[in-house]
């Protein structure tokens, strides 16, 4: 992973999480999942996980909820330095600071963690906001360092017709169905089936839902995955 690649994205989230961390307001790891369907994925993957890796975890959301429902060990990677500081300031403020490890990165974190080492696996708007190259190799790194029938939570937002796209010019196309947006940040524009075609060399599906976003106003889809070996 080229880091150079990231510059806008790093400045977009360390911004939106700069504002955060000047604020009181942390997560509550005692509070549920605002979304209902989250929830009940997040339950679903921590059932009888000790450990849980959350690539692209931003502020740490889901695995302070996972920690709080008892998972034991939480591993958090992000590129944006922002997000870790508010993640650690959360983890210490909730005294859970034994039990993570935030570490401000990309790929080559995942890189360094034991093969079949870890329970269970998060992916929210993260393969889908990087580079298409990139996101195959974090889904062969997840599938490398997870267990055996390890679980993976996906989650991506909802893929726009092309014609809306392209009359847009909020996106920039750079190669087939990837953009870059006004915002700086990446969109890859995954169909259900394109979706089925990268993951299908690593995990299986096992559930799907989606349901609707309150932030983006569209929906956002929910895959189950188990690891295959
Ligand atoms: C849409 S946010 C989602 C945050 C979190 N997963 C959640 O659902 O609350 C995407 C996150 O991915 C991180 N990210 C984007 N590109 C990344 C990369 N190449 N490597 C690691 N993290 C990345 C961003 O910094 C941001 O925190």
């Amino acid at each position: 992973m080229n880091m150079n690649n990231y510059e806008s994205t790093i400045k977009f989230w360390d911004e939106r999480f700069g504002k955060s961390l000047s604020t009181n307001k942390r997560y509550d790891p005692q509070k549920p999942i605002p979304i209902v369907e989250i929830e009940e994925g997040l339950k679903w993957l921590i059932k009888e996980a000790d450990s849980i890796n959350d690539f692209g975890c931003g502020i740490g959301t889901l695995l302070f909820r996972s920690l709080f429902l008892g998972t034991k060990k939480a591993i958090g990677i992000d590129i944006s330095p922002k997000a870790i500081e508010l993640a650690n300031h959360t983890s210490k403020l909730n005294k859970m600071d034994n039990k993570t490890d935030f570490k401000v990165g990309g790929i080559e974190l995942l890189k360094k963690i034991g093969k079949n080492s870890i329970d269970a696996g998060v992916l929210f708007n993260t393969i889908d906001n990087i580079l298409p190259e990139d996101a195959i190799l974090v889904l062969k790194e997840m599938n490398r360092i997870l267990k055996k029938n390890g679980k993976l939570l996906i989650k991506l937002n909802d893929a726009i017709p092309k014609n809306e796209l392209e009359e847009n010019d909020y996106y920039q196309l750079i190669s087939e169905d990837f953009y870059k947006e006004k915002s700086g940040l990446y969109f890859w524009n995954l169909s259900d089936t394109k979706f089925k075609e990268i993951i299908s060399p690593y995990f299986e599906i096992v559930k799907y839902v989606d349901f609707p976003f309150p932030q983006t106003d569209s929906k956002n889809r929910l895959y189950y995955l188990e690891n295959k070996k």
